[in-house]
């Protein structure tokens, strides 16, 4: 079935977790699909805003496993990076991997000055 990959075709078990308290979902990773796509394909709704990795909007905090990304993550700032935070519109999981998104998550990143 096309919408219902295995874990022959789509090899990597991808856990996200939504931060806004909105449930967790599993899908399945195809070789080479970012976890956006991955997402989509499976009908979880998750923010995204270029899709080159440029405006962070699809932020998303690694909490385990791995992922590489496509390109150079130019929304993420290197300490971002370092803090273990993720770009889903161009993440590739190269392994099981679980992941905390929503758009609370890319707030994260930024100061408020009104706050
Ligand atoms: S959607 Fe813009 S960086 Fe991912």
């Amino acid at each position: 079935m096309a919408g219902d990959p295995t874990a022959t075709d789509a090899p990597y078990r991808v856990t996200l977790e939504h931060a806004d308290g909105g449930g967790t979902a599993v899908v399945r990773a195809r070789a080479d699909e970012s976890v956006l796509e991955a997402a989509e394909r499976a009908d979880v709704a998750l923010p995204f805003g270029c899709l080159t990795g440029a405006c962070a909007t699809c932020t998303a905090e690694l909490l385990a496993g791995s992922v590489e990304h496509r390109r150079e993550p130019r929304g993420l700032k290197p300490r971002h990076r370092d803090a273990g935070y993720v770009l889903t519109c161009i993440a590739v999981p190269t392994s099981d991997c679980r992941l905390r998104v929503g758009s609370d998550v890319a707030g994260e990143l930024t100061t408020n000055p009104w706050r």
